[in-house]
């Protein structure tokens, strides 16, 4: 674990470990997001807690994490992209888990909450030393979008035994698409670190089971308005 792969202008005000290991006491005098930064920052994803609420809105019965917990095969998991860090609570004690992402108030959210580790990296750079049995990929194929197949490719190398995916899909067209696509990815989704989503669409159903099935993934099920899938290495 060498690399540290963070902003060092943001290391002035957020001590890290070695290798961008998030640890909730040392972030007591984090630096404040000036109004500009706030603006291009979702508000949902800025509030740790209004992203569970919204989260819990879309899926009061969980059925997502559930199912992707189902899947889950051997004793460590890498969840790229991990949030708030939520889907750690529905593994067996057992499971050792790793969450990756870049939203600081997510990990250090999760970090106080959750019993694994938590790290700040980008998880469409080299994360091979965090290799797990199941790499998890919870919504978060569409943020990263035009570079959904490079993150499918890191999982699929850091995996051991499988990729497990739940994705969202892009909804037909309709009266409102527009509108509601901008306060989607503008308002709502803007996760502040993905400015390219703008603009650049996602795939619909088809153009997604397509993508997933020409990249070996199998056991396709409908959990609500998401799409859940698995890659076996
Ligand atoms: C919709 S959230 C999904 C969170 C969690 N997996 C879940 O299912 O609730 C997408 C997450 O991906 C993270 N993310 C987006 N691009 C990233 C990147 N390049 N590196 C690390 N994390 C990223 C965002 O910060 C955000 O927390």
């Amino acid at each position: 674990m060498k690399e540290i792969n963070v902003n060092l202008s943001e290391m002035r005000s957020v001590k890290l470990d070695i290798g961008g290991k998030i640890c909730a006491r040392s972030y007591k005098n984090r630096k404040r997001k000036t109004i500009k930064e706030r603006l291009n920052f979702g508000i949902m994803y800025q509030h740790p807690k209004l992203y569970i609420f919204a989260i819990w809105m879309n899926d009061p019965n969980q059925l997502i994490p559930k199912t992707l917990a189902k899947s889950v095969e051997g004793n460590s998991v890498l969840d790229l992209g991990c949030g708030t860090g939520t889907f750690q609570k529905f593994l067996p004690n057992n499971i050792n888990y790793i969450g990756i992402d870049l939203n600081e108030d997510f990990l250090v959210y999760a970090e106080k909450k959750g019993k694994g580790a938590f790290y700040k990296r980008d998880i469409l750079n080299d994360l091979s030393e965090f290799k797990a049995d199941t790499v998890i990929l919870s919504d978060v194929l569409h943020h990263v979008t035009p570079n959904h197949q490079k993150l499918l490719d890191n999982a699929i190398a850091w995996a051991n035994k499988k990729v497990v995916i739940s994705a969202c899909y892009e909804k037909e067209e309709g009266p409102f698409k527009q509108l509601s696509e901008f306060i989607g990815r503008r308002i709502i989704d803007n996760d502040g670190l993905n400015e390219q989503r703008e603009g650049a669409g996602w795939l619909r159903l088809a153009e997604l089971i397509s993508f997933l099935r020409s990249n070996g993934a199998s056991n396709f099920q409908k959990v609500l308005s998401h799409i859940h899938c698995e890659i076996k290495v």
